[in-house]
């Protein structure tokens, strides 16, 4: 764990960045730090591995005042990504990686089969790219070597400024999952600076929101999307915040296992017709013997042919149609209105009917955030 406790940081020329800052990081979670430029994240952070001097309260390491802990064990703690990149031009790939490894002794052997490892985690090559040097390869590889350095003599701490700042966003967006991958494996203590609210939301388990060196409010993601403390929180994270919350809530948090309005493929039109009757809608989907969903049936169907069940219904793919237990709520919401569906089937891998879920509950759940916005005097 990391706790900051009333740090303050004063620069010689008196400026103030960071303003008695306390939090608690904890093990194995990514925590974020996010706000305006200036705000103070990296100065933050580069207190933690002692990059920079604290000059008010302390920071504890795994329990221990930092300034009690030797310059190198701290460094073999702590592994720092920073901002831009800074790969070292005139090192290889492979020396880029070594840095901290060979600062702490390690044999060659050791280091290169490391180096090889790492490049393997972060989806680089070994034998393509371990002699290149920084030039030679794109934003997106540099971040990962960037990444790779910082992972180089397996810290169970890392900072991560800005990691991957420095690309476009669709190359982003892979390595924000990848990481995400990673660190599933890897359970690092993560401090991880953004200014970018979409991937503190993607990446965070907490989000510190960090105002003139201040903190101003430190929660998980769906309690600052449901609940921003104040009208600079709100601001922050943006007017659509309920449409983002959708984003972190999954359809197996939403979906009913009891299914929908269903028949079987081998019932007859009447059968479809009750039941469509009994649960007040407009179609019911349709099964296979191993409940596996086939299509759905609707009343016009019906009306047109009225004498079997398999003429009537509209055949489609169980992709087309359903909705796996892992997707976001927001991409069941597009699902639906795409399709123009009230109630979406919820399938497994292999097509197989397993709950279903309703426009009704993700509509309550966006309305929940409307109701708590209006009143809320502001009191600043
Ligand atoms: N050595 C220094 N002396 C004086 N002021 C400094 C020094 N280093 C940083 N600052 C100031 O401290 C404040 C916080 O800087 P910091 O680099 O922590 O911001 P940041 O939140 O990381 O911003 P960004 O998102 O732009 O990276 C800024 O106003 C900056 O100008
Ligand atoms: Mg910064």
């Amino acid at each position: 764990m990391i706790e900051f406790q009333n740090v303050v940081k004063r620069f010689p020329d008196g400026f103030t960045a960071v303003k008695g800052l306390d939090l608690k990081v904890r093990d194995g979670e990514i925590t974020v730090f996010i706000g305006p430029s200036g705000c103070g994240k990296t100065t933050s952070m580069r207190m933690v591995n002692r990059l920079l001097s604290i000059s008010e309260g302390k920071i504890l390491v795994e329990g221990r005042d930092n300034r009690d802990f030797p310059a190198e064990e701290l460094r073999r703690k702590i592994g720092y990504a920073i901002q831009q990149i800074g790969l070292f031009p005139h090192f290889t790939v492979l020396d880029n990686i070594a840095v901290v490894p060979r600062m702490l002794g390690w044999d060659e052997t050791r280091i290169r089969k490391r180096v090889d490892e790492l490049l393997d985690l972060v989806g680089l090559d070994p034998d393509i790219n371990r002699d290149k040097y920084p030039r030679q390869l794109s934003g997106g590889q540099q971040q990962r070597v960037g990444v790779a350095r910082a992972l180089g003599a397996d810290p169970p701490i890392m900072l991560m400024d800005e990691p991957f700042g420095a690309i476009d966003p669709i190359t982003r967006e892979v390595l924000q999952e990848e990481f995400l991958q990673i660190q599933e494996e890897i359970s690092k203590t993560i401090i991880f600076v953004t200014h970018d609210i979409d991937e503190a939301i993607k990446m965070g388990d907490r989000i510190a929101i960090l105002k003139d060196g201040a903190l101003v409010q430190y929660d998980t993601p769906d309690t600052i999307l449901a609940h921003p403390k104040d009208r600079f929180v709100r601001d922050f994270v943006g007017a659509d915040r309920a449409l983002k919350r959708l984003g972190l809530i999954r359809v197996q948090d939403l979906m009913d296992e009891e299914v929908i309005p269903k028949v079987q493929i081998r019932d007859d039109v009447d059968k479809a017709r009750r039941v469509i009757d009994e649960h007040g809608v407009k179609s019911a989907f349709v099964v296979d013997d191993e409940n596996i969903l086939k299509g759905w049936v609707d009343v016009d169907g019906i009306r047109h042919s009225p004498r079997s069940l398999t003429e009537a219904m509209m055949e489609a793919d169980f992709n087309e149609i359903g909705v796996r237990k892992g997707n976001t709520a927001r991409e069941a919401l597009s699902a639906m209105v795409a399709r123009g569906f009230r109630i979406t089937p919820v399938v497994d891998r292999r097509g197989k009917l397993v709950g279903s879920i309703t426009l009704r509950a993700l509509q309550d759940l966006v309305e929940q955030d409307w109701g708590e916005d209006e009143p809320q005097p502001e009191a600043s």
